[in-house]
């Protein structure tokens, strides 16, 4: 809680186009949200947009790769606004290419950005959630971790190991009032997702039974319901939400 009151909602890559939603969301929901960045420059303009869109929403700079910079910057909000009630594991990068020409470096950036930064982060608020015997975590991970994406090794790897992640420490602190859940959405139309090639992803829509890529603000309502106490029974759950893409 901050000293209003107020529920504490960290979202790690909050400057990328699901992050942004998420805090806007999480923002409208009451809660006192921060956010996490590492381009101090796209940082400065992100801030400034939301200032003018209303949201008043503080950037901690650190580089969810490192164990010892997301100590920091745990620490720092602690210190400046109070301790993490909500985390939202949403820093995510792609570097997609079949795996016979994948390089070590684009297994490794995939793996330690998606999958390693999640022990990053976590690591450094879950004993203070024991402590206060409540806390939210969602890991946002995606459908092509769920069924596999051709040109995606690295990337379906590490989103896959974030729902596996996901139940264990779900069964973990169970017991401590902290609920831990996988969100995996399908194709959002995020710059991201706007980097495939357009005629590739008009072959991926074509796929899709809505006949459309889903939005930022639709995958935001999820984590804003996964992070109300109206789930506090749900957890070690996997949402999809791909507008029917992958039904299992
Ligand atoms: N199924 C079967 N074969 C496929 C294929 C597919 N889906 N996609 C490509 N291929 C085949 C091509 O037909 C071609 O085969 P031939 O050589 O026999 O003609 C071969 O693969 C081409 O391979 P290349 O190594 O030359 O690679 P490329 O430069 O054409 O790029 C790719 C391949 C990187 C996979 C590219 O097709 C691509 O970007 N695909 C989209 C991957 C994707 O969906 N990424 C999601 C990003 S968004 C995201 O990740 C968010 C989220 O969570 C959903």
């Amino acid at each position: 809680m901050d000293k209003n009151n107020k529920r504490i909602a960290l979202v790690t890559g909050a400057t990328g186009g699901l992050g942004t939603a998420m805090c806007e969301q999480l923002a409208k929901d009451g809660y006192h949200v921060v956010g996490n960045y590492r381009s101090k420059q796209k940082a400065d303009e992100w801030m400034e947009a939301m200032k003018n869109n209303g949201f008043n929403i503080e950037l901690f700079e650190g580089d969810v790769c490192s164990f010892d910079s997301m100590g920091a910057m745990v620490s720092s909000i602690e210190k400046e606004i109070g301790p993490i009630d909500i985390l939202v594991n949403n820093a995510g990068i792609t570097r997609d290419g079949r795996f016979a020409k994948m390089s070590l470096d684009d297994w490794n950036a995939v793996i330690n950005t998606n999958l390693n930064s999640v022990f990053n982060v976590t690591r450094h608020v879950i004993n203070g959630m024991i402590e206060r015997q409540f806390g939210r975590i969602i890991n946002i991970s995606s459908v092509n971790g769920q069924r596999g994406q051709f040109g995606q090794t690295n990337y379906s790897a590490a989103k896959a190991g974030m729902h596996g992640f996901t139940k264990t420490l779900a069964m973990e602190v169970a017991k401590y009032g902290i609920t831990v859940n996988t969100i995996s959405p399908g194709y959002i139309g995020t710059d991201m997702v706007m980097a495939v090639p357009e005629k590739v992803r008009e072959q991926i829509v074509a796929q899709i039974p809505m006949g459309r890529l889903g939005g930022t603000n639709e995958v935001a309502y999820l984590v804003s319901f996964l992070a109300s106490d109206a789930t506090s029974f749900v957890t070690g759950a996997n949402y999809s939400i791909n507008g029917g893409q992958h039904v299992y």
